[in-house]
Order: C-alpha cells, then sequence, then structure tokens
C-alpha cells in the first residue's frame, strides 16, 4: 500500500524545434498515441479533480482526506505539465487543441447528464487505466526508451509514478460516498467502450494531419511494434480486467517497491528532476 501522495512542483521545458515529428522511437503510431494522451490530460484530469471535490464534504476519513488533499495537487501540476508538452506538440502539427477543446466538451455534458457518483465512477475506471499503463511504463526500459529526449522520458516517468502514488485516491473516495461495485463496474465496461472510440477515431484526426505517415510501409512497421510492445500483451489486459472483479482494490496490484524504487531514481539524489522538484519528493 502507498499512503503519501505529494504535491510536488516541477516546470518542464520542451523545444519543438529540436524534436523530431515522431519523436517517440521515430515510430508513427506510438507518437500519435502519445501526444493524443497528453492532449486528452489537462482537461481529463480536471475533471477527476472536479469530481471528488464535489463530494469531498461526505469523507470523513482523515487520511482518505489528506490524500485527497494530494491528488488534486497532482493531477493539477499533471495538467499544467502536459499543456506544455502540448503546446509543443501543437508546433510540431499535432491537433492537440483540437483535441483538448473536444474533450472538454464532452467531460461537460457528461457532467451535465450523469449523477455525482456516476462521475466518480468515471474517475476511479480512468485512474485504474492510468496506474496500469504506469505500471508498464515504470516496469520496461525499452517503453521508455522510445523517448530521445530526457525531459520528454522525465515528464511521462513523472506521471507515472504519481499515478502509481494516488491509483487508489479515487478508488477510496468511490467507495466511502457511494460503495456500489455492481456499478463500479458498469461504468468501467462503458468507460472502455469510450476509451476504444476516442482513441481510434482521435488516432484517424491526429494521422490525418501528418501527411509523413501515409506510407504503407511506415504504418505497417508501427504496427508490427505495437503488437509486440506490452500493452498489447494478455498480462496487460488481465490487470486491466482485474478492476471487474467486484472484491476489486487498486492495492491488490501491490506496487510500494515501484513507488520507492522511482521516486530515489528520479527524484533523489542524481536523479534527472532531484534539484528542480519543488515541495516534497
Ligand atoms: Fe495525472
Ligand atoms: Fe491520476
Amino acid at each position: 500500500m502507498t499512503d503519501r501522495v505529494p504535491t510536488r512542483r516541477i516546470a518542464f521545458e520542451f523545444d519543438a524545434g529540436r524534436m523530431p515529428r515522431h519523436y517517440s522511437a521515430n515510430d508513427v503510431l506510438s507518437s500519435h498515441a502519445m501526444s493524443l494522451a497528453s492532449a486528452t490530460f489537462p482537461e481529463g484530469e480536471e475533471f477527476f479533480v472536479r469530481s471528488v471535490r464535489k463530494v469531498r464534504d461526505q469523507i470523513r476519513d482523515p487520511d482518505l482526506l489528506e490524500r485527497v488533499n494530494g491528488f488534486i495537487g497532482q493531477e493539477v501540476m499533471h495538467g499544467r505539465a502536459h499543456v506544455s508538452f502540448n503546446k509543443a506538440l501543437g508546433r510540431l502539427g499535432y491537433p492537440t487543441r483540437f483535441i483538448d477543446r473536444f474533450v472538454a466538451f464532452y467531460l461537460r455534458l457528461m457532467e451535465r447528464l450523469l449523477p455525482k457518483n456516476v462521475q466518480l465512477a468515471i474517475t476511479a475506471a480512468l485512474e485504474h487505466y492510468t496506474a496500469t499503463f504506469a505500471t508498464v511504463l515504470l516496469t520496461t526500459p525499452e517503453a521508455r526508451e522510445q523517448f530521445a529526449d530526457p525531459e520528454i522520458e522525465a515528464l511521462w516517468v513523472w506521471h507515472a509514478l504519481e499515478e502509481t502514488e494516488h491509483k487508489a485516491v479515487a478508488f477510496d473516495v468511490f467507495r466511502e460516498v457511494c460503495g456500489n461495485e455492481r456499478m463500479r463496474v458498469r461504468v468501467m465496461k462503458a468507460v472502455t467502450f469510450d476509451i476504444v472510440i476516442g482513441a481510434a477515431m482521435g488516432l484517424l484526426i491526429s494521422l490525418a494531419m501528418d501527411p509523413s505517415a501515409w506510407r504503407l510501409s511506415k504504418l505497417r512497421k508501427s504496427w508490427r511494434n505495437l503488437r509486440d510492445s506490452p500493452i498489447a500483451s494478455g498480462d496487460f489486459a488481465a490487470l486491466l480486467r482485474d478492476y471487474n472483479r467486484l472484491d476489486f482494490h487498486p492495492d491488490d496490484h501491490d506496487t510500494t517497491e515501484l513507488v520507492v524504487e522511482w521516486r530515489a531514481r528520479l527524484l533523489e539524489g542524481g536523479g534527472y528532476l532531484a534539484s528542480r522538484v519543488k515541495g516534497a519528493a
């Protein structure tokens, strides 16, 4: 179990002039997918924060309240860092601005249509996705090596570390204020459907705006890389699906050592961000 959820302030700087168009391992699909994910973060993470804030007055457990404050602080910082990355991606030609506006519109619509508990269940489900992707990034050297630029790698690794630190917060809030496990699982299934459709549409739009990607040989090679990557593995799908157990809890996937390891590697001693982190390391 990973209790501490510290808010760290870190400013990132990205130089689009030094980034190749397909900055992620010179791979078309990987670069577009990472850019698409990054474009959804600022608005997505604001939605997470709003969904938790709406029920904060119903939380009685003081430890959970403290973790909620850390969770909000971390997500706000992630949003800011990805705004900065998204600007660089926009200069490279990725439709980050368009994706950002679409996500904002879609999530505001959901907030108007859905009850607070369902919004919270959406956040808990998406946090399971981010935590599962984070585990892959933190445990797979090849997944990190795809970023040729150390600043880009640091952004994703720092984000992955903090997603792992706070992976149970929204879930625990949901349990405390609602606790309807069948509804939680139903919402996960709907969220998964939305992610598949949204990712497919977003990728098509992103690729359509990048003529340098329209080469069948490039796309075929990229597709093969994707098929061989850890996120296409059965293990990854099993980790995601585990959420559908009615007695599931995020801490069932023990990531305590992973958090200790990456705090030390990234934020302490000679770690890449050690000299730049403000707030608790
Ligand atoms: Fe985040
Ligand atoms: Fe998160």
